[in-house]
């Protein structure tokens, strides 16, 4: 008898689970909601297409939202990307999968394209973090493995998915540049923590408190 190739997935990644996902969702929510309102927020309103009197709703600017909130490990197409065949074969993937992990969230930031949480990747998962995926997307920068990873929350219209991980790289990015970065705000409650912006519509809250959401590694056949 003739077995069946092995499917790849549309991607690799972390799955969060149905709770966690409705409490992520919801402290984004108040995340928008909240930088919305800040003073420093409101009179830097133009990156986002808008006047500074005027009036932006955050939440509807990012209109869509992915269906399953999950960090992307490595994204397959299929098999039509190259390295994806090797990455589902290594063992330390194989081991991984259909396991459970906690990710830790350090940050949430937003940008006029995106808005993600930062993932703070342990040494474990680290294991099966492509080691070239920081450099697929800014080829002629250097980072800490991991940097990239993340979650996306939401997308203004017309935006891919895969443009939340290129905004937290360009944040960091100038994080890296050695210059100051003064705090503009402060949030409360479930988001506390303080405000930074860095240029051309990018904010980034950093969490008081680390948010760790339960997750299972699996892949994604749509
Ligand atoms: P992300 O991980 O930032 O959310 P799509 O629905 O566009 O096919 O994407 C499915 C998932 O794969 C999304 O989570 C998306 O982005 C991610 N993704 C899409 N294209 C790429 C890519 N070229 N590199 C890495 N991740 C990608």
């Amino acid at each position: 008898p003739t077995l069946e190739k092995e499917l790849l997935p549309l991607y690799f990644g972390w799955f969060l689970a149905k709770r966690d996902q409705d409490y992520l969702r919801k402290t984004s929510h108040e995340f928008l909601e909240q930088l919305g309102n800040i003073k420093a927020f409101k009179k830097r309103l133009q990156p986002y297409g808008c006047e500074e009197k005027q009036k932006l709703d955050l939440l509807k600017y990012f209109a869509k939202s992915p269906n399953i909130l999950h960090c992307t490990t490595k994204f397959c197409d299929y098999g039509k990307v190259l390295g994806s065949e090797e990455y589902a074969q290594q063992e330390a993937v194989k081991k991984a999968y259909s396991r459970g992990y906690t990710l830790h969230i350090s940050a949430l930031f937003a940008t006029p394209r995106t808005v993600g949480a930062q993932v703070e990747l342990t040494s474990d998962q680290l294991l099966i973090w492509p080691p070239d995926a920081e450099k697929e997307v800014m080829p002629k920068d250097t980072f800490p493995r991991g940097s990239r990873a993340h979650i996306t929350l939401g997308t203004a219209a017309d935006v891919q998915d895969v443009q939340t991980g290129i905004d937290l790289l360009e944040i960091v990015k100038l994080q890296q540049s050695g210059r100051e970065w003064e705090s503009l705000g402060e949030l409360a409650g479930p988001v506390a923590g303080k405000v930074s912006y860095y240029e051309n519509g990018m904010w980034m809250l950093n969490l008081a408190r680390k948010i760790e959401v339960k997750s299972i590694f699996s892949g994604y056949y749509g």
